[in-house]
């Protein structure tokens, strides 16, 4: 078992100063638009993982106007209590904490309290190119098998240095460009096998979830796509050529995508915006089960927002999961309190847990009940 027992933000966002005490169950977050529902949901994703769940940089989270900001979070997790802290001040490097000693390298915090966050922003997915999937992923990934977040890390370090190298037109060192493809080409191939080897038990868990949101109704497929296969050498080497022309790299496991797919047709060209969203949640819910399944954690489940353009057939399916009791601890932002507060008070299976709900208003929590 898993679960966030509290929070402080300081200068976090809108948020001077907040100290919330959390339920082990469901948590409902409700407040107007831009009260600060999200920021708090991206509060608990810093503790989670060392960064925001939305792209920009960290510095944008400090409150305006100030020069800091100090997040401290206090986990259970088989029955141990352990104190997270995560400080960023202006023009410095971000400092993560567990009781008090600070990690050396960040990641090493990352799977240790997983999380999975669902946004409206999710069907970026869909839409964006594929940096934005292979980051899901990669994401994923990552909180199940701590060795693919370093070969990622050394991957991209030792990319960044070959197209640094690239750049020096006409006068290229290849001796050094031997010794950075030799290191390139073993981990690029260490990566795309567990990209493929995931992408594959990934897919039945992603399908199971897909066909219980949308009825069977609709084929879908998830495939992966990557040049890295048994002669990567070649071919990187084959295109030096053409790297050295356009000053990057064109091949390796950072052009790799993942297709979605739906009546084998692809989503984002064919799909309807609902069934992009039920596509992406179906994601999200793997996502959740696969972490749990290979870490034996459930992961913290944060809910942004999530009702929005779903059909009443969908809401409710989805309803039904959220309110069956399967998750562990969620976190569950919406505008309209009414809706959220039927959904953990109606239910029977739920609402004899220990649920909090927290009325949020610029910043600050007006009101708590249980
Ligand atoms: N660094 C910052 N300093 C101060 N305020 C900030 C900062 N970053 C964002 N904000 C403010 O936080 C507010 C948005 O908060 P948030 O996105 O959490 O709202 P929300 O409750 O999720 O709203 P919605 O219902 O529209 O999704 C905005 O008013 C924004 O200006
Ligand atoms: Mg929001």
């Amino acid at each position: 078992m898993l679960h966030l027992q509290n929070i402080r933000l300081i200068n976090f966002k809108n948020y001077e100063s907040l100290d919330l005490v959390f339920s082990p169950y469901a948590n409902c977050i409700l407040g107007e638009n831009g009260s600060g529902k999200t920021n708090l949901l991206d509060a608990i994703h810093y503790l989670s993982l060392g960064k925001s769940a939305f792209s920009g940089s960290d510095n944008f989270n400090i409150r305006h106007g100030e020069s800091y900001f100090a997040l401290r979070g206090e986990f259970v997790k088989s029955e141990q209590q352990l104190q997270i802290q995560c400080m960023l001040e202006r023009g410095k490097r971000k400092v993560l904490k567990q009781d008090g000693q600070p990690y050396e390298r960040l990641s090493a915090h990352v799977g240790r309290f997983p999380s999975v966050m669902m946004t409206p922003y999710d069907t970026d997915l869909v839409r964006e190119g594929s940096e934005t999937r292979r980051s899901f992923f990669d994401n994923l990934i990552s909180q199940t098998d701590t060795d693919y977040l370093q070969y990622l890390i050394q991957y991209r370090s030792i990319m960044r240095q070959r197209n640094h190298l690239l750049k020096n037109e006409g006068r290229i060192d290849y001796t050094l460009l031997d010794i950075y493809d030799a290191q390139i080409v073993p981990l690029a191939k260490s990566i795309a096998k567990i990209r493929a080897d995931f992408t594959q038990d990934f897919k039945e868990v992603f399908q199971k979830h897909h066909n219980f949101l949308a009825t069977d109704k609709e084929q879908v497929a998830l495939k992966y796509r990557t040049h890295v296969e048994e002669d990567f050498e070649t071919l990187l080497h084959d295109n030096r050529p053409q790297d050295i022309k356009l000053e990057r790299s064109e091949k390796g496991i950072h052009k790799d995508d993942f297709k979605f797919l739906i009546a084998s047709r692809s989503l984002k060209q064919f799909g309807s915006q609902g069934q992009q969203k039920t596509f992406v949640i179906a994601l999200q819910l793997a996502k959740y089960d696969f972490i749990k399944m290979r870490t034996g954690l459930q992961p913290l489940l944060l809910l942004d927002d999530i009702f929005d353009k779903l059909d009443d057939y969908r809401m409710q399916r989805l309803t039904e999961r959220i309110s069956g009791g399967e998750f562990g601890q969620i976190f569950i932002s919406d505008a309209r309190p009414e809706r959220t507060e039927q959904l953990f008070k109606n239910s029977e299976k739920v609402a004899s847990q220990n649920n909090h709900f927290f009325y949020i208003h610029k910043g600050q929590l007006l009101e708590k009940s249980i």
